[in-house]
């Protein structure tokens, strides 16, 4: 069978660089995307020698809507087909929703959601045509209640963990898998992109990102539909379908500390 080939949005930071160094442990070929085009070509160049794989760097703003119909034509032009496709570029933004610019929180919904859905849309035909392959989309705990103080960031992750979900039941018998990783706090450039003035008690909570990257890679690995990252995380989101949804909502405005 031929060398698998990657495609990691987000891979110049966090989750998605770490994701990034699991998979070329795998051997894998790796397509690297992000707006940091310096930054992709010196972790290309590291995983390269440590690993002696083929890396490929796009640098690419996915707030731009003609990103990934560019992003497609330069695979097809250097001859790339994806196997497997991880969605993990996104950002966030603390405030309330009426004070945040508008503009940045409707680039969050073309980055967390109206990308995604296009990569996935352009590649997943090609995987359930080959029967190989899956998607591993980058959600969060904050997919699973509504999220007062980061109100849309909350709702593109609740996209994410439907849609993937749905389209991992959906390609059941396909050969291809959908996995949606949920990681909870995790130390990366996230808080200083959203502007977050995060509580002691959730920064305390804090996971590595190669610890979530690792978990994630091995959920998608084993063709999990949902994995929820470390014990911390899973118990409160068990406990947001038991509570009810008014006391949830006022839990989550605490936890974003924005009054
Ligand atoms: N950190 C957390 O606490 C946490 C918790 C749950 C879920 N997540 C999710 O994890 C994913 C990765 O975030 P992270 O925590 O690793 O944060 P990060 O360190 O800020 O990394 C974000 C990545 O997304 C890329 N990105 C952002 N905007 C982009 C754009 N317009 N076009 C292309 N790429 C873009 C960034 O690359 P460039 O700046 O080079 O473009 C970077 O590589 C996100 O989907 C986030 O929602 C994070």
């Amino acid at each position: 069978m031929s060398v698998e080939t990657v495609m990691i949005t987000g891979a110049s930071s966090g989750i998605g660089l770490e994701l990034a160094r699991c998979f070329a442990a795998d051997g894998s070929r790796l397509v690297l995307v992000a707006r940091k085009g310096n930054v992709l070509e010196a972790l290309a160049a590291e995983l390269r020698k440590t690993h002696k794989i083929q890396t490929q760097v796009f640098t690419a703003d996915l707030a731009h809507p003609e990103s990934p119909a560019r992003l497609l034509a330069h695979l097809q032009s250097a001859g790339l087909k994806v196997d497997v496709l991880v969605n993990n570029a996104g950002f966030g933004a603390q405030g309330k929703f009426a004070e945040l610019p508008l503009g940045r929180q409707l680039e969050m919904l073309q980055v967390n959601i109206t990308s995604l859905t296009h990569l996935t849309g352009l590649l997943l035909p090609g995987m359930i045509e080959r029967r190989r392959g899956g998607i591993l989309n980058v959600a969060s705990t904050a997919a699973f209640q509504p999220g007062p103080g980061m109100a849309v960031y909350y709702a593109t992750k609740a996209y994410v963990l439907s849609f993937s979900e749905a389209l991992a039941e959906e390609l059941t018998g396909t050969g291809v898998t959908v996995t949606a990783v949920c990681p909870g706090p995790t130390t990366t450039n996230f808080g200083t992109a959203a502007n977050m003035h995060t509580l002691g008690l959730v920064k305390k909570v804090s996971m590595s990102a190669e610890a979530v990257a690792c978990q994630g890679h091995r959920a998608f690995r084993s063709g999990k539909a949902v994995v929820i990252n470390g014990f911390r995380n899973a118990f409160p989101a068990f406990l947001v379908r038991l509570l009810p949804r008014a006391a949830v909502r006022k839990i989550a405005r605490r936890l974003n500390n924005v009054g």
